[in-house]
């Protein structure tokens, strides 16, 4: 989405994705877990959630959201707020476990090709975590909601508009526009 100039990351954890901005944006988090200790974050940080935004109406350019929204409680509150802190044109990104698409076989070919990547990186626990979702059929315990690209696009066209989505494997990623006349991107 090449988020530029001040940018809010909802659900920021450890400011982790701040590494990914390259072009001098401003970079400010927000999550409920102080992860660090207190003054250590080397950005802006601000304990609260994001459903809650302690920001002024336009004072941002963009706002991401990775591997956060489906951890939230109230996902459809952590959009409209995004919608207010944005400024006209502004960009929302977000980035989550998706629904596979395509039926059983394709999701069979993703299952496979994660289980392959994880075994090769070693990631013994998120094997066996997804190896019981595809034997059992349940639905991992730690993400309290589920999005597909229709369910995550309706979320969004409440204010949003220019909504893109995408899935590669099984993240879906969605790009959408806060209406206005100043939107550089387009
Ligand atoms: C899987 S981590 C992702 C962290 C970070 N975005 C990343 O990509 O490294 C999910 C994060 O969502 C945060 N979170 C949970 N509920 C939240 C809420 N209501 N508002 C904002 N963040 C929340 C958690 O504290 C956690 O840091």
């Amino acid at each position: 989405m090449r988020p530029e100039g001040r940018v809010l990351d909802l659900g920021c954890g450890t400011g982790f994705n701040q590494q990914f901005l390259s072009n001098g944006q401003t970079y400010v988090g927000i999550d409920p877990l102080l992860l660090k200790g207190a003054n250590q974050y080397g950005f802006p940080f601000l304990l609260g959630m994001a459903e809650y935004l302690p920001f002024r109406e336009n004072s941002f350019d963009s706002a991401v959201c990775i591997a956060t929204l489906d951890h939230v409680g109230d996902p459809a509150m952590v959009i409209s707020e995004s919608l207010r802190i944005l400024r006209p044109g502004g960009v929302l990104g977000i980035m989550n476990k998706g629904e596979i698409e395509g039926g059983r076989v394709a999701r069979y070919g993703v299952y496979l090709r994660l289980g392959l990547r994880k075994l090769r990186y070693g990631n013994i626990a998120g094997l066996k975590r997804g190896l019981l979702e595809v034997v059992t059929g349940a639905e991992d315990d730690f993400h309290m909601h589920h999005f597909d690209r229709d369910s995550l696009s309706t979320l969004c066209a409440s204010g949003f508009q220019h909504i893109d989505t995408q899935m590669v494997g099984n993240t879906l990623f969605l790009r959408a526009i806060k209406p206005g006349m100043s939107d550089r991107r387009r």
